[in-house]
């Protein structure tokens, strides 16, 4: 059994030993209750030893040890790690963030403490560069996202079929303590959106941080606002729960107090013959531990030593399941069918098959009306262009022949012209020859006729 879920079977164990002083009213309610389901009340003749299983319990859960995670949202330097110094009484050593980082991150730490013989695996998760960004839009979205991959990964461990919650790292957030800047004024913009995006999924507890800072008439008004605009707005803080009567007096009397004025500081100062942990001023010393000067013990008191395992609680039963629920009915899980019958889980998964495999025959069909629309729409087109194609060859073929035509037509009459010309040719060397036989006679004649002459 994991330890959250041992403790809570503590807590149900001390509740149900408080309520042996319950009312006659609620007696009849658990007989009522044992009757309708038919379970017959028996008394014993003597000790068997079954009681001792709280103290098993209790054993075993020491064994095992415990887990807390604490978110820290607040500005850059507003005094969240001193806080958690002061808190947890010990110094650890977180580095400080600078300013001028783009995005806001979430810084995580596990540390192992130990009190007498319990363990407590602390995380503590810080904000890096909250509030310092010109663009504020997106920065409690991290912080959102990081709480969801906490519970995410809680519900992917729940949901395998091997499991192993028993030694599982539980790193879901069971408190934010949102630090609020101590201006006197009112809350601001972000302060008001982060905690309304967080207020469902995690028990938020406001506090003034450095609240040496404001003067102790300005605090009351201060609180005062603060929880009207918070109220107005419609943020869930924590409440310190009020049904356990060992504890309800005190937890409701805190609950007027909130939010948390609080003063960190890990510095101790000499006050009477006493050191104890203070801030100290050229005017005078703040200390941490004195109720008249802040309410840091009131914090740790509620935080740490009264409401711790409830605030473990509180995120298992009331945002785990939240987040858990909206996750599986995404999935399609429900516990009503139509009709307000119960349905099973192997029957939501049966329809939920019969969903996912009607909606994949639905998509093939698609696709497959799809494909031969596209194949008859490219046929057309294919067809098309090869009647164009036929068409420009028959075209084509056409414009061959008829040149060919033209052609066969101008070399026909070139031959004609050839054989014309060589005919002319012909008769053109025989009138030459003819010629040129007779002028070769007649000035032989000549000749002859002037040699005689000159003798
Ligand atoms: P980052 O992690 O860098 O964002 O800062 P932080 O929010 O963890 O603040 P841190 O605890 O480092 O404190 C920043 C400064 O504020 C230090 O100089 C602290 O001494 C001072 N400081 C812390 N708590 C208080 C307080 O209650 N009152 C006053 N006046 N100063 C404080
Ligand atoms: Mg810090």
């Amino acid at each position: 059994m994991a330890s959250s879920e041992v403790s809570r079977h503590l807590l149900f164990q001390s509740h149900m030993a408080t309520k042996g002083t319950c009312t006659s009213s609620q007696l009849s309610d658990d007989e009522q209750k044992v009757k309708r389901e038919n379970v017959r009340s028996l008394s014993m003749c003597g000790h068997v030893g079954f009681e001792s299983l709280p103290d098993q319990l209790v054993n075993r859960s020491i064994q095992q040890g415990f887990c807390f995670n604490i978110l820290c949202v607040g500005e850059t330097g507003i005094g969240k790690s001193t806080l958690i110094d002061t808190l947890f009484n010990t110094n650890f050593e977180d580095c400080e963030s600078s300013h001028f980082y783009p995005h806001v991150r979430l810084k995580a730490q596990t540390y192992e403490l130990q009190e007498s013989n319990v363990r407590l695996k602390l995380t503590v998760v810080n904000t890096v560069g909250f509030g310092d960004q010109i663009n504020k839009e997106e920065s409690y979205q991290p912080i959102v996202d990081y709480i969801d991959a906490q519970f995410e990964a809680y519900l992917q461990e729940e949901l395998k079929i091997k499991r192993s919650l028993f030694n599982y790292h539980d790193s879901r957030i069971h408190v934010c303590l949102y630090f609020i800047s101590p201006t006197g004024h009112s809350l601001k913009t972000l302060d008001l959106l982060t905690m309304k995006s967080l207020d469902s999924k995690v028990n938020i507890i406001p506090v003034i941080a450095k609240a040496d800072a404001i003067s102790k008439t300005e605090l009351q008004k201060f609180k005062i606002k603060l929880m009207s605009e918070l109220v107005s707005n419609g943020v869930q803080i924590y409440q310190f729960p009020t049904d356990d009567e060992t504890i309800a007096k005190i937890n409701a009397s805190m609950n007027g107090h909130l939010p948390f004025a609080v003063v960190g500081s890990m510095e101790e100062v000499k006050v009477g013959n006493k050191m104890v942990k203070a801030r100290q001023y050229p005017w005078g010393v703040v200390q941490v531990e004195n109720e008249s000067h802040c309410d840091f013990v009131k914090l740790r008191e509620m935080l740490i030593c009264t409401n711790m395992e409830d605030l473990r609680e509180q995120t298992h039963t009331r945002h785990y399941e939240l987040y858990r629920r909206c996750k599986l009915e995404e999935m399609g899980f429900k516990d009503m069918g139509p009709e307000n019958k119960p349905v099973s889980l192997q029957e939501t998964y049966e329809a939920k098959r019969h969903e996912i495999y009607g909606e994949r025959q639905r998509k093939e069909e698609e696709m497959k009306q799809m494909f031969v629309q596209r194949v008859k729409e490219k046929e057309a087109i294919l067809k098309e262009a090869e009647r164009e194609l036929q068409a420009k060859f028959e075209h084509l073929k056409r414009v061959h022949h008829e040149e060919r035509l033209k052609l066969e037509e101008k070399r026909k009459l070139l031959e004609e012209e050839i054989i014309a010309f060589s005919r002319k040719k012909a008769a053109c060397e025989i009138y030459q020859n003819q010629y040129f036989a007779a002028s070769g006679s007649t000035l032989k004649k000549d000749k002859d006729r002037k040699n005689s002459n000159y003798m």
